[in-house]
């Protein structure tokens, strides 16, 4: 069974709409960062996305992930248009699977915005499992596979925090979920919006990361099989670390002018296989060099910081 994984399309439109007033905020200084220095990279991001929706149907996907950060500022009419745009996405014969991203949910508004143009892609296969709203969420896909997003973003009023958690509610649902009988055993994508750590196996700052990674890491140790798929960091990596059995993969920014990034998962009972996916200027490729087992991607142990005792 192939899976798509993208993220952080940022798709900066639909502006035009949005009465002033909802600007006097935070999202004033987003306004103005976007215009002075994010949005050349996402000027073709509507274009990278068509083609990606091409590619995924040449290559046989059989469902669509999606770690979320469609938008810039979570305004409705910016959630309408991203919506529109990564509808050919539900084409895929398991259907399209998210969790929302920071610039989702970017203020205290943006929550119900983002359910009223996105709650029909959560649904849940397990829902007497979920501890807080929808989440976790649990899909299950043929005899071998479940997909588990948790939502780890939340509004972040303060202009310099972008920082998310998971609520402790979906993080104890965890343990029900993974010993559940219909998800014991399968391969388990756990997906959410936050990285758990960087490329260098070091947590993300205390600003821009997530809160409870350790515990995060620690909830999915019990797995034998499966993954962290995650975005929010706009690098497209792929490690594992030693404080879980699972690797972790972010797609990085698939939309974003010279790092465009995204995965295929190939996960079939025997084994479970990751490819990278690039941008070649006017299409997508899966760069079939890269295939790796996910269980070969390296254990990246940071260096000790030096002591700064004594
Ligand atoms: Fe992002
Ligand atoms: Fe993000």
């Amino acid at each position: 069974m192939r899976f798509l994984h993208f993220s952080d399309v940022h798709l900066e439109d639909g502006f035009r709409e949005v009465p002033w007033r909802r600007f006097l905020n935070k999202r004033f200084v987003g306004y103005a960062n976007l215009f002075l220095r994010r949005r050349k990279y996402y000027a073709r991001a509507p274009q990278k996305l068509a083609r990606l929706a091409e590619f995924m149907e040449a290559i046989d996907v059989d469902v669509a992930l999606c770690s979320g950060d469609y938008t810039a500022l979570g305004t409705a009419p910016e959630l309408a248009h991203a919506r529109a745009i990564v509808r050919p996405f539900e084409a895929a014969p398991g259907g399209f699977v998210t969790v929302p991203g920071n610039h989702d949910v970017y203020l205290p508004d943006a929550l119900e915005v983002f359910e009223a143009h996105f709650g029909d892609l959560l649904v849940n296969d397990l829902p007497e499992l979920a501890a807080d709203g929808v989440w976790p969420l649990v899909r299950l896909f043929g005899e071998h596979v479940a997909v588990v997003c948790v939502n780890s973003s939340r509004p972040n009023p303060p202009v310099f925090r972008s920082s998310g958690r998971v609520p402790d509610a979906q993080l104890a649902a965890l343990e029900r979920v993974f010993t559940h009988p219909k998800v014991a055993g399968r391969f388990v994508f756990v997906m959410t919006h936050y990285a758990p750590r960087l490329a260098s196996g070091r947590p993300d700052t205390p600003q821009h990361g997530l809160e409870n990674a350790d515990a995060l890491l620690a909830a999915t140790a019990r797995l034998e099989r499966g993954a962290i798929v995650h975005g929010h960091v706009h690098k497209c990596f792929a490690l594992r670390v030693p404080e879980t059995g699972v690797p972790l993969c972010g797609a990085g920014s698939t939309t974003m002018e010279g790092r465009e990034g995204l995965w295929i998962y190939d996960v079939e009972p025997d084994g479970a296989w990751i490819t990278r996916g690039r941008w070649e200027g006017e299409s997508w490729r899966l760069d079939e060099g890269s295939r790796i087992p996910l269980a070969d991607l390296p254990v990246v142990v940071p260096p000790a910081r030096p002591s700064t005792a004594g």
